[in-house]
């Protein structure tokens, strides 16, 4: 086994060394028949080989077989149909045991489960938009499979169920996407035995849960899993893994999830992705230790209301996607306490002057706000940037005591109203003559009272507890 790894290195730079071309030469003869054969001896191998037909080929057949005729010592195959759909074919029709990469994309490309057999080696078989005859047996003929890539397949065969004994028990299989164009069951027991699996994709397959479940034990490895279209209603199918501390992406979009109960088990998740299900209501509680989490997905689901502390645990968050929730306002605080945030998508919202602090943060204190992000009313708003500085021209002058957009999460109180400043957030008072004290309880003094400090005062003047002016001691400092 020792040598086999430089050797197969070598093998590779060859493959990609070689020019990949292909051409489809029909005879006449054969483009008179229905189903012609069109041998190609031209290298296929390294980049990618388009197949193209000639309008007039195309109209006068059903299908073109492309029979793979290349070098024994090419490791890599890639194909694109570009022929019309549903008309090339991709054959082997000897065995090719060098062969440890084959990719076939686009327009229904077609490989039967007989010339798949004939690569025995194959470890990173990618298939999109391809159709199948029949399922293939990938246990049975292809034990080295390291990646498995099915998207957007079928098969000819009537094709409602993944059969248990063809994707099981692959001991390499790391990375799996079974993805069918239609919506289909899995053999309860269809993805079992997978020991060395880390990334697990399923869509379309109504029973993923029940599935999932079954295969669970052996998925010691796993630390992403999507599952879309599978009609989950909440996570406790995920109670099952061995390792959920090397857990790290987890997307259930599409699905009809109202509870995410149990995310706890998962310190070191990543990515939570809720795109399109039914979450109404969340709260701090659901986030609880997840402080590495650094995007949050939740466009789609029925949140009305984000509390000022939901995300206060979620001290990594870099990405939150809110878009598409019934919400029509969010409080300043709910962002504050984003140490990191980076990026924000808002749902559409009614932009009156308590949201001016999204034009402040996001003119002043860079936080990329999706341009998408708009305001839905008031009317005369509708359909403007919610970070759009002409909304608020009328706000900033207004005296409000709203919160100060600022990390220190500060208000600003009595008559006090916030502006940014170029070091960020300032509660600032109104008229010349007033200052700002943060420290005096965040209120604004007369600076002629101040100055005018009476003649038998020799410290300096605070607030005392009646918010009075009072002269004190010496050492304390009234305005910072
Ligand atoms: C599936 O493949 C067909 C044929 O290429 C294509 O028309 C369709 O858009 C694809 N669907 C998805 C979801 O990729
Ligand atoms: C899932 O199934 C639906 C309907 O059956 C189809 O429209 C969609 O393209 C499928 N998704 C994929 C990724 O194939
Ligand atoms: C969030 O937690 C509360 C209990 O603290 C629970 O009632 C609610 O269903 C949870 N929300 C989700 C989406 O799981």
């Amino acid at each position: 086994m020792k040598y086999i790894v430089p050797l197969f290195a070598v093998l590779i730079v060859f493959a990609l060394r070689s020019e990949a071309y292909c051409t489809l030469s029909c005879t006449s003869e054969e483009i008179a028949t229905n189903t012609p054969h069109c041998f190609i001896t031209s290298i296929v191998s390294g980049t990618s080989c388009v197949v193209t037909g000639s309008e007039s080929l195309v109209q006068r057949i059903e299908k073109v077989y492309l029979t793979v005729d290349i070098s024994s010592t090419l490791t890599a195959v890639t194909v694109q149909n570009q022929v019309a759909p549903g008309k090339l074919e991709i054959v082997f029709s000897r065995e090719y045991e060098n062969i440890r990469t084959l990719t076939l994309h686009g327009d229904w490309i077609r490989i039967t489960a007989d010339s798949l057999r004939n690569l025995p080696n194959l470890e990173y078989f990618t298939f999109i938009s391809g159709i199948f005859d029949v399922f293939p047996p990938f246990t049975n003929y292809h034990p080295l499979l390291t990646e498995l890539i099915l998207h957007n397949f079928t098969t000819d065969d009537p094709f409602s169920t993944i059969p248990s004994d063809k994707v099981s028990d692959l001991p390499q299989l790391q990375n799996l996407r079974l993805c069918p164009a239609k919506i289909v069951q899995i053999s309860h027991v269809g993805i079992s035995l997978l020991p060395s699996l880390e990334t697990i994709i399923i869509c379309n397959v109504t029973n993923s849960e029940t599935a999932f479940q079954n295969a669970c034990p052996s998925f010691n490895n796993l630390n992403a899993i999507s599952i879309h279209e599978g009609g989950l209603q909440d996570i406790s199918f995920l109670d099952c893994l061995p390792n959920p501390e090397i857990f790290e992406h987890l997307n259930l979009d599409f699905n009809q999830i109202t509870s995410i109960d149990g995310l706890h088990r998962f310190p070191n998740l990543l990515l939570l992705g809720l795109f399109e299900n039914r979450i109404s209501s969340i709260r701090r509680s659901n986030f609880t230790g997840l402080g590495q989490l650094t995007f949050l997905n939740l466009p789609g689901n029925l949140i009305d209301v984000i509390w000022d502390d939901t995300f206060l645990d979620l001290i990594s968050l870099k990405k939150l996607n809110l878009d598409v929730n019934p919400m029509v306002t969010i409080n300043p605080r709910v962002i504050e306490s984003i140490p990191n945030l980076e990026y924000f998508k808002t749902p559409l919202l009614h932009c009156d002057c308590s949201l001016e602090w999204l034009s402040i943060a996001y003119h002043t204190h860079n936080l990329h706000i999706n341009p998408y992000s708009l305001c839905d009313t008031p009317s005369q708003f509708a359909g403007l940037n919610v970070y759009d500085p002409s909304i608020y021209v009328e706000c900033s002058n207004a005296n409000s005591p709203y919160e100060c957009f600022s990390k220190t999460r500060e208000t600003c109180n009595d008559g006090s109203y916030c502006q940014s400043t170029p070091e960020g957030f300032e509660c600032i008072c109104e008229g010349e003559n007033n200052v700002y004290s943060r420290m005096n309880g965040g209120k604004c003094f007369n600076i002629d009272e101040v100055l005018a400090k009476p003649a038998e005062c020799d410290g300096t003047l605070h607030l005392n507890a009646d918010n009075e002016l009072e002269c004190g001691s010496p050492n304390k400092v009234p305005f910072p």
